[in-house]
């Protein structure tokens, strides 16, 4: 058949992928154990507008998927381009050692599902035992963006991505300058690690949205269409701008469940409210995320707590039991005046605003700190660049605020937005009380929303003068012999205290 890559994995995202590269001119081979799916793409390749699926061959083994090649003028086969889309762990596993060895040294394994960075590595080193490359790279938009063009974050050697960049180049999704929406991030791991804290920053992203959706719906007693043109308002003007998941918040609640006129219900009011991982509970990029953020001792609150939510959501059937047995009181229905309302959307158009900024400071201090500890070089400007297109946090406002500023910084800073860019500070600083505002209506009205309380926390507590630790500080110090630093002259960084105080003889 002389493919020209090679693609395992006929799920969603792995079909979307194979239509999409096909389109751009590549003869693309396509494997998956489940035969049938291979048989879907290849049926769906016949109905392209083009109708020409010649370019798409499906194949019932990777033995002959790796055979169908291009040939080499001397009977060998053409460095080999192999893109992975299947589930992380054990299946990449097995796929790996069954495919490493029928694989030539120069050969690119790349691999465009979600991965836990040393997982990643730990393969980088077995296919380099073969001279084999691998490249693991965030593939990110969901399936209908791997249809139509993804937003990549690849990672692994130099040479092997410049090898494969042509490629990446054209699937990728372009932004309206007509930038494609890819670069190398860097050694290693690294452009797995940058789709993980993408999907951190897109759990923060997601319950923010769904915490406010609630206040609105429940607390101000808007209806789902009302919702929606709030939505699509921020959506179209103003910080909001460009916001993918609010783009897509608008449309999916103005779905109807009838379709028509007679059911006027929308979609969302059937929708059970738990959230689960899919794969496995103990893994996924929202668990590694937040494994990272305390591994690296880095302050990301709205991350941890969008998890613990999901995590709480859950189990609805032990939930309920709760409910019983504590009793408390649920969210209210405090509905506004029209005229009160209008002025409190504007906040919480404002809180919204500052709690997704939030969440990309906190996403990049992540990214920051692992890009020193692990000398990963990822320049974040370039990783906003990744995001500016076809992602779940694209954010056209918010990037036009970080990325000018992000380019003046070397690769691994900066790590702390707050601090070296006076300008995203000032912005952030510029939503405070509206989230105070809102995150207080929530309060008093009994509503769910932890991830908006931990923006709120946050801010206050790393912008915080005097933090309220001293005393824990000296409780520590009391029982632990901690240490502690004397007020007014504290050492730089992260050191412990030199002082301390014998509370109770020994
Ligand atoms: C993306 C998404 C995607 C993500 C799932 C969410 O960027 O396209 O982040 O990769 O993993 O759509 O699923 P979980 O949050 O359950 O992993």
């Amino acid at each position: 058949a002389n493919i020209e890559i090679g693609i395992i994995g006929s799920g969603s995202m792995g079909s979307g992928m194979t239509l999409l590269f096909a389109e751009h001119g590549s003869t693309i081979g396509c494997f998956d154990t489940d035969q049938k799916a291979v048989q879907a793409i290849l049926d769906q390749a016949k109905k392209t507008e083009t109708g020409d699926d010649s370019r798409v061959h499906g194949f019932n083994s990777l033995k002959d998927l790796v055979n169908a090649f291009i040939k080499d003028p001397n009977g060998g086969h053409e460095r080999r381009i192999i893109v992975l889309s299947l589930p992380h762990g054990k299946v990449v596993d097995g796929v790996c050692e069954e495919l490493l060895p029928i694989l030539d040294k120069g050969d690119v394994v790349v691999d465009g599902g979600n991965e836990w960075w040393e997982s990643t590595e730990r393969r980088q080193a077995k296919a380099k035992e073969r001279g084999i490359e691998w490249i693991g790279m965030g593939v990110s938009g969901g399936y209908q963006a791997a249809r139509h063009g993804p937003s990549m974050s690849p990672g692994g050697t130099k040479e092997a991505y410049d090898f494969v960049e042509p490629y990446l180049k054209k699937w990728a999704v372009k932004t309206p300058e007509g930038e494609p929406c890819v670069c190398y991030v860097g050694p290693g791991g690294s452009g797995h690690y940058v789709k993980m804290i993408h999907n951190g920053i897109e759990h923060a992203h997601l319950s923010i949205l769904c915490e406010i959706r609630a206040v609105m719906a429940y607390q101000f007693g808007l209806s789902n269409d009302e919702i929606s043109n709030y939505f699509e308002k921020w959506y179209r003007s103003g910080p909001l701008r460009g916001n993918y998941l609010i783009g897509i918040g608008y449309k999916g609640l103005r779905f109807k469940k009838g379709g028509g006129i007679e059911d006027k219900r929308g979609i969302v009011e059937d929708v059970e409210d738990k959230v689960t991982q899919d794969v496995d509970l103990s893994e996924g990029t929202g668990t590694w995320s937040t494994m990272e953020i305390a591994t690296r001792h880095v302050a990301a609150p709205a991350i941890a707590a969008s998890h613990q939510l999901r995590i709480i959501s859950s189990d609805k059937s032990e939930r309920l039991e709760v409910v019983k047995n504590m009793s408390l009181p649920q969210p209210r229905e405090d509905k506004l005046g029209k005229g009160v309302k209008e002025d409190v959307m504007k906040s919480v158009e404002k809180a919204v605003y500052g709690c997704i900024l939030g969440g990309f400071v906190q996403g990049l201090a992540i990214i920051a700190k692992a890009s020193q500890e692990q000398k990963w070089d990822i320049s974040l400007a370039e990783t906003m660049k990744i995001w500016r297109a076809g992602c779940i946090i694209q954010s056209d406002g918010i990037c036009d605020l970080l990325l000018p500023h992000l380019t003046k910084f070397p690769p691994s800073e900066p790590h702390n937005l707050l601090q070296s860019i006076p300008e995203v500070a000032k912005e952030l600083a510029s939503t405070y009380a509206a989230v105070k505002e809102v995150y207080m209506l929530a309060v008093a009205a009994d509503a769910v929303a932890p991830a908006v309380g931990a923006t709120l926390e946050w801010m206050k507590s790393v912008s915080g003068k005097n933090l309220p630790t001293d005393f824990e500080e000296m409780e520590l110090d009391y029982f632990g012999h901690h240490n502690y630093d004397i007020k007014g002259h504290p050492e730089p960084g992260h050191s412990k205290g030199k002082y301390h105080t014998v509370f109770a003889p020994a």
